[in-house]
C-alpha cells in the first residue's frame, strides 16, 4: 500500500535504504519476475485488427520493493493531480504560463482544445488532399525546412514509414551550413517542388535563412510564382503572412503546443503528405491510446510511469550520468536522435518548478544508435566499460524489409543476444576476456512498424519524459538553456562587445573580424 503522508524527501529517503540485489539474485529471488515485469500496450491497426508492444523490465533491477518506494515517491510528487491537470489544459509550463496541449492534437484533452485541434487537423487535410489531387500543379517533392522540434519529429516519423514509395517525397532540412539545402536542392526539380517552412515563432536564423534561399532558388530555376509554392506551418500565422505567404497555405498551431512536442499538428505536414491522411489519423490514434493507459492507470501498471521509475533509479540511485537506445530497425535510425531533444531539452534543468536549485541530477544525457551496427563500435564499453548504461532495446517482430527472412531473424536474434549478454556477463581467469554483467536492459518489442504503432511509441516516450519530470519536481516544458547562445550569436554577428581572449581570437582566426 501506497502511504499518502510521504514527503518526496522521505519518498527517497526510502529509496536509499533499498537493497540492491544484482538481476541474477533478483530472477532466482523471484520465478514470476517476467510475467510481473513485462507489460503489453495495445491498439487499432489500419486493418482494424489489435496491435501493440510488449516492454519488458525484468532485466532492470526494479523489484517489489523499488517499486513500492516509488509508487510512495509519485504520490509524494503529486503524479495523480500533475498529469490531470496535463490533459485538462492547467497551466503546467508555470515559467512561460502555459499548458501543455499537445495530447490535444490527437484528441486527448479538454472538449475545446480537441474541437480546435480537429479543426486544424481537418484544414490540414484539406490542404494536404488538394496536393494530392493536383490543385497545386504537379508536386514530386517538399523540402521541409525547420530545426529542433519543427525537424526532427518528421524526419523520424518519415524515415520510419515510407520505405515503401512515399505519395510525395521529402527532404527535411534544419542546419543552416549550406549544404544541407544544396543536398535537397541536388535531388529536386524545382518545377515540381513545394517548401514548407515549419517554424513555431517564425523566427528561428536557421530556418528563416534557408527559406529565404530556398524561395530565391525557386525563383532563379524560374518557377514561375514561387512564393505560391510555400507552406508555413507556425504558430506564429502573422509573421508567416509578413514573411509574405499566402493565408491560404498557412497551417496554424497553438502557442500551447512546445516545439519538441510539435509532431502531431501541422508541424506534421510533410508526414501527412508522404504517407497520406488517413495514415496520419492512424499516427495519432496510435498516440491517443498511449495518451488513454498514461491517463487512467495507476502505479507500476502505468507503463510510461514503470519506465521512469526505472529512469530515476538508475539516474538517482546507481549514478548513471547516461542512457542508451539502440533500434534494431533501420527505420528507427533517427529515434535516439528524436529522443536527444525530447527528453535532454526537457529535463535538462537545474532547477524545480518552483524555481529552487536542485542538487541531483536532472535529465541523463540521451544517446544511442542502430543495431546491429552499434553492437560492431559502441558495445564494448557497454558490455566490459567501467560505466554503467541502461539500455533500452526497440526491435519489431514483423521484418520491414521483403529479402530472405535470415536478415530479419539474425537482426532480431542480436537484438536479445546483446541484453542477454550484458546482464549474464562471462567470468574469465584472463581479466581482459571477462563481463562483469549484471547490466541492465528493456525490450520494447513492437508486432509491427505501422503508422499507429509509431505514434503510440513517441507518446510512449512523452510521457516517460513527463513522469520523470514529476519525480524530479521540474517543469519540462521550457528550454530557456538554449537562448544564452542564440543572444551571443547575435552580438557577435552584429559586431558588438568584447569577448573572453579565446573567442577573440578564434573569430579572428576564422574570418569573422
Ligand atoms: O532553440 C530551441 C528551439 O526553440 C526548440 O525548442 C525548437 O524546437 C526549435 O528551437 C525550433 O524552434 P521554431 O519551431 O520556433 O523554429
Amino acid at each position: 500500500m501506497v502511504d499518502p503522508v510521504k514527503t518526496v524527501e522521505e519518498a527517497w529517503q526510502g529509496l536509499k535504504t533499498l537493497e540492491t540485489r544484482t538481476l541474477g539474485a533478483l530472477f532466482e529471488a523471484d520465478g514470476k519476475r517476467v510475467e510481473k515485469l513485462t507489460r503489453r500496450l495495445e491498439w487499432p491497426s489500419a486493418e482494424g485488427e489489435t496491435v501493440g508492444m510488449r516492454v519488458d523490465f525484468s532485466k532492470t533491477h526494479l523489484d517489489d520493493a523499488a517499486l513500492e518506494a516509488f509508487e510512495t515517491l509519485a504520490e509524494a510528487s503529486g503524479f495523480s493531480y500533475k498529469r490531470e491537470a496535463l490533459f485538462s489544459g492547467a497551466i503546467v509550463n508555470s515559467t512561460e504560463g502555459r499548458p501543455a496541449s499537445h495530447g490535444a492534437m490527437r484528441g486527448s484533452g479538454t472538449e475545446a482544445d480537441t474541437e480546435e485541434a480537429a479543426a486544424l487537423l481537418a484544414r490540414m487535410g484539406m490542404l494536404v488532399e488538394a496536393i494530392h489531387e493536383g490543385v497545386l500543379g504537379e508536386v514530386k517533392h517538399l523540402i521541409h525546412i525547420g530545426i529542433g522540434g519543427s525537424a526532427l519529429g518528421p524526419a523520424l516519423a518519415i524515415d520510419a514509414l515510407t520505405r515503401d514509395l512515399a505519395k510525395v517525397d521529402v527532404h527535411v532540412v534544419s542546419n543552416i551550413d549550406g549544404l544541407a539545402l544544396e543536398r535537397a536542392f541536388a535531388a529536386c526539380d524545382p518545377a515540381t517542388t513545394l517548401i514548407a517552412i515549419a517554424s513555431k515563432t517564425f523566427t528561428t536564423i536557421e530556418t528563416m535563412t534557408n527559406a529565404a534561399s530556398a524561395l530565391a532558388w525557386l525563383e532563379k530555376e524560374g518557377v514561375a510564382d514561387p512564393s505560391g509554392r510555400v507552406v508555413a506551418l507556425t504558430a506564429s500565422p502573422e509573421r508567416a503572412v509578413e514573411w509574405g505567404v499566402d493565408e491560404t497555405r498557412i497551417l496554424p498551431f497553438p502557442e500551447s503546443v512546445g516545439g519538441r512536442y510539435s509532431l502531431w499538428s501541422s508541424i506534421g505536414f510533410p508526414v501527412a503528405l508522404a504517407i497520406g491522411m488517413e495514415e496520419f489519423r492512424e499516427f495519432l490514434g496510435g498516440a491517443r491510446a498511449i495518451d488513454t493507459h498514461f491517463r487512467e492507470t495507476d502505479g507500476r501498471a502505468n507503463v510510461p510511469l514503470l519506465a521512469a521509475f526505472a529512469d530515476q533509479y538508475y539516474a538517482r540511485l546507481r549514478g548513471c550520468q547516461t542512457r542508451a537506445v539502440f533500434a534494431y530497425d533501420e527505420r528507427l535510425a533517427l529515434f535516439p536522435a528524436y529522443l536527444q531533444q525530447l527528453e535532454m531539452e526537457s529535463n535538462g534543468k537545474a532547477v524545480s518548478a518552483e524555481g529552487e536549485p536542485v542538487d541531483d541530477p536532472t535529465a541523463v544525457i540521451t544517446w544511442g544508435g542502430v543495431g546491429t551496427d552499434a553492437q560492431h563500435a559502441v558495445f564494448q564499453l557497454l558490455h566490459q566499460g567501467t560505466h554503467l548504461v541502461p539500455v533500452d532495446f526497440v526491435v519489431s517482430a514483423a521484418p520491414g524489409d521483403a529479402l530472405d527472412p535470415v536478415h530479419h531473424r539474425t537482426l532480431v536474434l542480436n537484438c536479445l543476444a546483446q541484453g542477454a549478454a550484458l546482464m549474464a556477463g562471462k567470468a574469465s581467469e584472463d581479466a581482459a576476456r571477462a563481463y562483469p554483467g549484471d547490466r541492465p536492459s528493456t525490450l520494447f518489442l513492437l508486432d509491427d512498424l505501422d503508422p499507429a504503432t509509431l505514434g503510440a511509441l513517441i507518446a510512449f516516450h512523452e510521457h516517460r519524459t513527463f513522469a520523470n519530470a514529476v519525480l524530479l519536481g521540474i517543469n519540462p516544458f521550457d528550454q530557456f538553456g538554449v537562448e544564452l547562445g542564440k543572444a551571443i550569436a547575435k552580438r557577435i554577428d552584429a559586431g558588438e562587445g568584447d569577448f573572453d581572449p579565446s573567442t577573440e581570437a578564434a573569430m579572428e582566426a576564422a574570418g569573422l573580424r
